[in-house]
């Protein structure tokens, strides 16, 4: 598992790309790719994934990385340049709404938590597929299971923290993604997303992060960051009852006798989907 991942590897843009470094080796096998294999990886954000599919595949193979941030496809570029695939990987600023490419370019187009930014995903979904060819996939990459750590009763504050938690940013989130301007809701999940843009033979297949201590510097740094934003976030911090916000600064405070990464007790485990449909 990721505790056991080589921190020295050359694949290091982003803080916590060691964590899921594991999990999306296991990604790759399981989509098992020619190694002529075309992929987009739209709405790349830094990066890691086309980097990834990159050093995945043999010299015929391509990886078109796109996104509509210029400076997230700056440090993208910048952090591609370096990798050991950049040979196999372009770049491109475009909207995955419009992709800047012809129909059937793509073996596999894949976007990872991009969808759920876009108010019309099955409009993005279906633009996803008219870039692949017939037979190839597109694959959406979503939270399945979201990220837990906490044991119910941590000897502070009331019990069941971690749910609470997860009910604050459920309602955060839905101020975001219903936030004007607003499109038709769309009130289905990811595999009908998928169906519902032409895709056939849809299914699902989710990839655990499981974490024991010792925990890695950058495994720790990653739930202590999961934990922070619900004190920086002020709309999140709003949604939690004050006594939940001090447990949680407890929590991330190294100097407190409750301090999150001093407990020998955590169990992390977060469940990462994706979302396979066949272009016929
Ligand atoms: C949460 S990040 C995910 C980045 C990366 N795929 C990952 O899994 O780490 C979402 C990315 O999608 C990009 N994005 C959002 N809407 C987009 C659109 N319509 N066209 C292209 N990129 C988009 C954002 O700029 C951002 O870089």
């Amino acid at each position: 598992m990721a505790s056991q991942h080589d921190e020295s590897s050359p694949l290091q843009p982003e803080p916590y790309d060691h964590v899921f470094a594991p999990m999306e080796t296991e990604m790759l096998a399981w989509l098992a790719l020619p190694a002529d294999a075309k992929v987009l990886d739209a709405g790349c954000g830094p990066g890691v994934m086309a980097a990834r599919f990159a050093a995945a595949l043999g010299p015929a193979g391509q990886v078109d990385a796109l996104d509509q941030n210029p400076e997230t496809l700056a440090r993208a570029g910048q952090y591609l340049a370096a990798q050991p695939g950049r040979a196999r990987v372009r770049v491109h600023a475009g909207d995955l709404l419009q992709l800047p490419f012809d129909d059937a370019s793509f073996d596999l187009a894949w976007a990872s938590f991009v969808l759920h930014h876009i108010s019309d995903p099955v409009a993005a979904a279906r633009e996803l597929r008219r870039v692949v060819r017939p037979g190839g996939r597109v694959v959406v990459r979503e939270t399945g299971v979201p990220l837990r750590m906490l044991p119910f009763d941590l000897g502070i504050g009331e019990p069941g923290l971690q749910d609470r938690l997860r009910v604050a940013h459920n309602r955060w989130f839905t101020t975001i993604r219903y936030a004007e301007p607003v499109a038709t809701p769309y009130p289905w999940g990811w595999t009908q997303v998928l169906r519902d843009a032409g895709c056939q033979q849809v299914t699902a297949r989710t990839f655990w992060l499981e974490l024991l201590p010792p925990l890695s510097a950058v495994q720790g740094q990653y739930l202590l960051d999961s934990l922070q934003r619900h004190l920086d976030k002020p709309e999140l911090r709003a949604l939690l009852d004050p006594a939940d916000v001090a447990t949680v600064a407890q929590l991330t405070d190294p100097a407190s006798p409750h301090y999150l990464l001093a407990r020998p007790d955590l169990h992390v485990l977060a469940g990462l989907s994706l979302y396979v449909g066949t272009v016929g």
